[in-house]
C-alpha cells in the first residue's frame, strides 16, 4: 500500500517534471544556436547562410591542408638548390578563375532571390503601422487597436509593416521570421512576413539607439485567425487610422478647408494614392506614403501642377502617428473612386490613374529601402 502510494507520488513528480520541461521548451529559455523558423522565407535565409558556411569551411580546410602538404612535400631538401621555373598555364588559370566565378555567382543569385522575396511586398497584405521611439515600439492596427512592444498577428496572413520613427534610427528585427529593417527618421520603410506557426517570438531593436536600446524589445504573438479575431474584439480599439486621419483632416488641422469642397485651392486628393502626379516644372512623381508625408511637412518642395505654393508647413504640428493616420485617410480616399479623379480635374492637376495598376492597391511596389529619396529638399528637412 505504502509502496503503491509512493509510486503514485513518484509518477506525479515525474509528470510534473515533464510539464516543467515542456514549459521550458515552450519558453525557449536557453540560448539556442538558431531561433525558430516561423515565417515563409525563414528557411531560405537559413539555407543561404548554411551554404555560405559550407563554402567557407570547404576552402578553409582545403587551404590549411594544402599548406601542410606543400610545406612537407616541397621543403628544402638540399641547400641552395635552384628549381625549374614555371611560366604560366592556361588550363590552370582558367580552372581557378572559372570555379570561383561560378561559386560567387551562386551566392549572388541566392542572395538576390532571398532579398527579392523579403522586400517585394505582396499586394494582398494586412497593413500595420509601427512607430519607433526611444525606447519603445508603438504599433497600430488598421482596426484601431494600439499596442506597445507587442505585436499580435494571425498565422498564415501576409502582414506588411509600414514603419517610421519619432526620434533616432532604430531597427525592427524579428529573428524567428528572419527579417529586419531599419526605421529611419523622416521616411517610411516597410517589411513584410507571413508567420507559419502560432507562438510567441522575440522582437528586438537591432540598432544602437541610446541608453535603453537593449530594453527596446518585445514580443510578437502569432495566433490562429479565430484567436486573433477574439483578441481584436477583446482589446479596446481606438479610432482607426482612417478615422483619426479624417478627424485631423476635417477638424483639427483644417486640411479640408483647402483640399475638399467646391472651390478647392489645394490639390485634389481623391484617387491620387499610388498614382502618378504631375508637378510644376513637368516632373512626375508617384503619390506614395513618402510623397504625401513630404507634402505635409514640406509643401513647397513638390507642388502639383496647376496649384499655387500657398500651403503652410505642418512640421512640428503633427506627430509621426498623426502623419501615418493622415496618409491612411488619403489612401482611403482612393479606395473605390477611380472614376472620380479622372472626371472633373484631369486637365487641372493630375494624370488619369494608370490603367494597369489595380485601383486601391495598397502596396507600394517599390522597395523603399533602396529607393533614392525622390525629394532631396525633404531628405534632411524631415529630421527633427
Ligand atoms: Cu531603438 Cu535600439
Amino acid at each position: 500500500m505504502v509502496r503503491c502510494l509512493l509510486l503514485v507520488v513518484k509518477k506525479e513528480a515525474i509528470s510534473n517534471q515533464q510539464l516543467t520541461i515542456n514549459k521550458i521548451m515552450q519558453n525557449k529559455s536557453w540560448v539556442s544556436l538558431f531561433p525558430e523558423d516561423a515565417s515563409t522565407f525563414a528557411w531560405q535565409v537559413d539555407y543561404l547562410y548554411f551554404y555560405l558556411i559550407a563554402v567557407s569551411v570547404f576552402f578553409t580546410v582545403a587551404i590549411v591542408v594544402a599548406i601542410f602538404y606543400f610545406s612537407i612535400q616541397y621543403r628544402e631538401k638540399e641547400k641552395y638548390a635552384t628549381p625549374d621555373e614555371i611560366h604560366g598555364s592556361i588550363p590552370l588559370e582558367l580552372f581557378w578563375s572559372f570555379i570561383p566565378f561560378v561559386i560567387s555567382m551562386t551566392i549572388f543569385l541566392g542572395g538576390a532571390v532571398v532579398y527579392y522575396n523579403q522586400y517585394k511586398i505582396p499586394a494582398d497584405n494586412m497593413e500595420i503601422y509601427v512607430v519607433g521611439k526611444q525606447w519603445m515600439w508603438k504599433i497600430q492596427h488598421q482596426t484601431g487597436q494600439r499596442e506597445i512592444n507587442e505585436l499580435h498577428v494571425p498565422v498564415g496572413r501576409k502582414v506588411k509593416l509600414t514603419m517610421t520613427t519619432e526620434d533616432t534610427l532604430h531597427s525592427f528585427f524579428i529573428p524567428a521570421f528572419r527579417t529586419k529593417a531599419d526605421v529611419v527618421p523622416g521616411r517610411y520603410t516597410t517589411l513584410w512576413f507571413e508567420a507559419t506557426k502560432p507562438g510567441k517570438y522575440h522582437l528586438y531593436c537591432a540598432e544602437y539607439c541610446g541608453l535603453n536600446h537593449s530594453g527596446m524589445g518585445g514580443w510578437v504573438y502569432v495566433m490562429e485567425q479565430k484567436d486573433f479575431d477574439n483578441w481584436l474584439a477583446g482589446s479596446v480599439s481606438d479610432q482607426t487610422p482612417v478615422q483619426l486621419g479624417e478627424d485631423l483632416f476635417t477638424n483639427k488641422l483644417g486640411c479640408a478647408s483647402c483640399h475638399a469642397g467646391a472651390n478647392q485651392r489645394g490639390a485634389k486628393l481623391e484617387g491620387i494614392y499610388n498614382h502618378e502626379v504631375k508637378l510644376v516644372g513637368g516632373q512626375t512623381v508617384i503619390a506614395d506614403d513618402q510623397y504625401i508625408r513630404n507634402s505635409i511637412l514640406n509643401p513647397g518642395g513638390q507642388i502639383v501642377e496647376g496649384y499655387q505654393p500657398i500651403m503652410p508647413t505642418f512640421k512640428g504640428q503633427v506627430t509621426e502617428e498623426q502623419l501615418v493616420a493622415l496618409i491612411a485617410y488619403i489612401k482611403s480616399l482612393s479606395g473605390d473612386t477611380s472614376g472620380a479623379a479622372t472626371g472633373s480635374s484631369s486637365t487641372k492637376s493630375m494624370e488619369t490613374p494608370k490603367k494597369e495598376e489595380p485601383q486601391g492597391a495598397i502596396t507600394n511596389p517599390k522597395i523603399p529601402n533602396n529607393r533614392p529619396n525622390e525629394n532631396p529638399v525633404e531628405s534632411n528637412g524631415g529630421v527633427k
